[in-house]
């Protein structure tokens, strides 16, 4: 049970290709692909930074949560993201520690990780993932 690296940093926007130029284009990394998550309502597009990356997400309507964080907050940093090993345990101490997850038990997201969001009241204002490998090796 131990917090591998950061995995990524989430941005919110509507503009995919704005996004793209800025950091393949301008600043030069690697775009890695994108992906449909239909689970959390949005596609991502992943940049790789090192052994981590930056994850623009984007929202598949107005009527998901991405979606509805745009029409409040606008663009920018959405969530940050842990790779854990141990996420089960993770999800029972957060639980038995009191901290409010975003769900009952992890999902898949993108990259085929199991992912659990802690709400921001929990952590001082931000919005964490915890992610893990559904596959390890
Ligand atoms: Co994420």
């Amino acid at each position: 049970m131990r917090v591998k690296k950061i995995s990524h940093i989430a941005v919110a926007g509507n503009d995919a290709e704005q996004t793209r130029v800025l950091y393949e284009d301008i600043l030069g990394l690697n775009f890695s692909g994108s992906e449909p998550v239909e689970s959390e309502g949005v596609t991502t597009h992943f940049f790789e930074v090192g052994q981590s990356s930056i994850e623009m997400l984007e929202p598949l309507n107005a009527d998901t949560p991405v979606g509805k964080f745009l029409e409040k907050r606008g663009p920018g940093i959405h969530h940050m993201a842990l790779e854990v090993e141990g996420l089960d345990a993770y999800v029972q101490k957060l639980k038995t520690a009191g901290i409010v997850l975003l769900s009952e038990e992890p999902k898949i997201g993108a990259h085929d990780m199991r992912i659990i969001f802690i709400h921001p009241k929990s952590t001082g204002g931000v919005l964490i993932e915890l992610c893990e490998k559904s596959h390890p090796g």
